[in-house]
């Protein structure tokens, strides 16, 4: 049973089927024969416009091959997605047995290690830590430290100023007149931070750095305290042979002034390379905190005493660690970096 044009069609859709490698194409052969403008849906549409006597053996055996070919193409697609799905369950399958990826491991910048330690240390002797900003004013920086407007010791500190009365901080001494005017004595801080001088970069420059001020405020306190606690701290951060010695120095804002060297740990003072045959490593600026700065923040310097001092935390880290040149910090290359494991 059948007719011709209806028997070319279906012979047509099976070798389609057939010949079809996806669902993909199966679904086109189906849309080609069945689909609204398939080639058996226009011809069961075209019916009318046959001669009335074929009209019922052409529409049986259209209907009658639509009926297969449904059937046809329903078992094929049944059959093609269930292979299809196997190969993308295939594909997404996790392969155990390769090497995991590890992420490579972070260590802690020098700067940071040396400046935890620097506050391990002087916490471990119940100094708090102290912050201020780093955009301070012409007064905290410099007059209330006595440091007065054309005085020649604002030349020691090349200074970017923002306006006439606000600066990038020169030093972190300006945390010692905020920690003081918010509080009274007794007084114990350390504030690490950064600070900015007009300073082109090189080995031994950099327009910013970081320093440590260290400040002691109460009754009786004398520079003895001072150099104990600095001995005490040298032999923390450069091992317990670690000697200090004062050299006489100047600073507006401290009276008697002194620069604080340590022993070279290298050669124990013998003279070597690192302490350039010296002996000893300069490492910070200190004194006793000056009347004047007391009395600027209120403080009785017939009641209380205090001594200050301000250590770079790059020349602490460059002499522990025998570093030459202090872009390295800042380059965040890796190969340095990762050196500090
Ligand atoms: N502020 C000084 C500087 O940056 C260091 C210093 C701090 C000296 C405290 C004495 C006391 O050079």
């Amino acid at each position: 049973m059948g007719h011709p044009r209806v028997d070319a069609i279906v012979q047509q859709a099976r070798e389609a089927v057939a010949a079809a490698q996806s669902s993909a194409e199966l679904e086109r052969v189906r849309v080609g024969v069945l689909g609204r403008q398939g080639e058996l849906t226009q011809l069961l549409r075209s019916l009318g416009t046959l001669p009335p006597e074929e009209r019922p053996l052409v529409g049986a055996a259209a209907n009658e091959a639509k009926r297969e070919l449904e059937a046809l193409l329903d078992a094929r697609l049944g059959a093609t997605l269930e292979t299809e799905r196997q190969h993308e369950r295939a594909r997404q399958r996790l392969d155990l047995t390769l090497p995991g990826r590890r992420p490579p491991r972070g260590s802690l910048h020098p700067l940071t290690r040396v400046h935890d330690e620097i506050v391990a240390i002087f916490a471990g002797l119940g100094f708090s830590v102290a912050e201020g900003p780093e955009i301070e004013t012409d007064y905290y920086n410099f007059e209330a430290l006595n440091i007065p407007r054309d005085h020649p010791a604002r030349d020691m500190q090349d200074t970017l100023y923002l306006t006439e009365s606000t600066l990038l901080r020169t030093h972190t001494s300006p945390v010692q007149i905020r920690a003081m005017l918010a509080q009274k004595p007794p007084v114990r801080i350390i504030v690490p931070g950064k600070v900015y001088r007009r300073d082109v970069a090189d080995a031994t420059h950099s327009p910013m750095f970081h320093q440590v001020e260290g400040l002691a405020v109460d009754r009786g306190i004398t520079m003895a305290d001072l150099k104990g606690t600095l001995a005490l701290f040298a032999r923390e951060m450069f091992g317990p042979r670690s000697q200090i010695r004062f050299r006489p120095s100047f600073f507006p804002f401290t009276e008697p002034s002194a620069e604080a060297d340590v022993l070279c740990f290298v050669c124990h003072g013998d003279g070597c390379r690192l302490c350039k045959q010296g002996g000893w490593l300069e490492i910070l600026g200190s004194g006793m905190v000056h009347p004047q700065v007391l009395r600027n923040v209120g403080y009785d310097p017939e009641e209380v005493t205090g001594w200050a001092f301000g250590m770079g935390i790059e020349r602490i880290a460059m002499l522990k660690y025998g570093i030459d040149d202090l872009r390295l910090f800042f380059e965040n290359d890796l190969r340095f970096l990762g050196q500090f494991a």
